[in-house]
């Protein structure tokens, strides 16, 4: 492209939010310098959704924003998320739009990549299947738990990461302060490589802490007494998601036993569901850095300033102007976004 940015025509796209998270495709488009198409949304009596863009889409570029959250406050269940993001690439297809991206910032049932137990389903396969059998070309998520499940979808299928993100968080509670002051715990064998890089980068030690299940209750997660190699640090902890908080408070407990004198702990999708708020207030943990890849206001509430919320909206939007342009979205990340 001899180095020449190519500029987006805003009239060939059409950016919607889904009824989950407006908030961050307000911010989105805002930082994209556009505005969303308008677009009716509303649920039956019986709670079957319905959706209606409120312009011609005929010839563009529709881009859905929705996330797959739940929000207990407004009664919205992730299968509600998905159903209507399903709705809005059947009626952009219908109306005969050029391209149909699909931007989920947390990619809901991605946990279930793979056949742990017989007879169980590969959801997130399901889940991607679902998405390009309604019409959708290209999809686009933020630090999925599992990035092979790329291979489910056979259009192009761009990973964000937040790293960058989630370490410049972590900068700033380490406060220029001696990186041997601090220990990156990696808080299950998933996170091995994550929170190997993350020590690599912030030049702080690095140790791992084993995370298995109880053989008879498989809810309950069970953790060494100590961890070798934290006493008198602050330990930081980075995972993919926080959702009933048992990974990292049990994390947090065990470590705190072994002498550390800190824990923060980070997760780029704050799913927090019940009882993960109740958990979090009054526990080992001091502060909990998130981005709002979910809706976040009432955790801010509830936790105050021991939560951190670092915006993903500017990520989500650098993205979408490389894709809308023909540009690369790997070299956003210099090409590191495929680990
Ligand atoms: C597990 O493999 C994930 O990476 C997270 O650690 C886990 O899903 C977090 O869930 P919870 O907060 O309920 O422990």
């Amino acid at each position: 492209m001899n180095g020449m940015k190519v500029k987006i025509d805003p009239d060939d796209l059409y950016i919607v939010s889904g009824t989950v998270h407006p908030k961050l495709a307000e911010e989105t488009v805002k930082a994209m310098g556009l505005t969303l198409g308008p677009l009716n949304t509303k649920r039956f009596a019986n709670s079957e959704l319905y959706v209606q863009y409120d312009a011609s889409v005929r010839g563009k570029h529709v881009i859905i924003i929705q996330t797959f959250a739940h929000d207990y406050k407004r009664n919205l269940s992730v299968n509600d998320a998905l159903m209507e993001t399903m709705l809005l690439i059947d009626a952009a297809r219908r109306s005969s739009a050029r391209e149909i991206t699909v931007v989920i910032p947390y990619l809901g049932y991605s946990r279930q990549d793979r056949k742990a137990k017989g007879r169980e389903p590969i959801s997130a396969a399901v889940v991607t299947h679902m998405l390009e059998s309604a019409g959708a070309h290209r999809l686009v998520t933020i630090d999925m738990h599992s990035p092979q499940v790329q291979g489910t979808f056979r259009g192009p299928f761009d990973h964000l990461i937040a790293e960058r993100l989630i370490l410049e968080g972590l900068r700033e509670e380490m406060a220029d302060r001696d990186p041997e002051l601090f220990a990156i715990v990696s808080p299950d064998t998933g996170r091995a490589k994550e929170s190997e890089r993350a020590a690599d980068i912030l030049g702080v030690r690095l140790r791992h802490l084993q995370k298995t299940r109880d053989r008879h209750d498989s809810s309950k997660l069970v953790r060494p007494k100590r961890l070798q190699g934290v006493e008198g640090r602050i330990c930081i902890m980075t995972d993919d998601m926080i959702d009933t908080a048992g990974t990292l408070l049990t994390a947090a407990e065990t470590l705190r036993k072994s002498g550390a004198t800190g824990v923060i702990a980070s997760a780029t999708h704050a799913l927090l569901s019940d009882p993960a708020l109740d958990r979090l207030q009054d526990t080992a943990i001091d502060k909990l850095i998130v981005t709002d890849t979910v809706p976040v206001d009432y955790a801010r509430k509830v936790l105050g300033d021991r939560l951190v919320v670092l915006p993903v909206a500017p990520l989500i939007a650098d993205a979408l102007r490389e894709i809308a342009t023909g540009g690369s979205v790997s070299d956003l990340f210099g090409g590191r976004n495929y680990f």
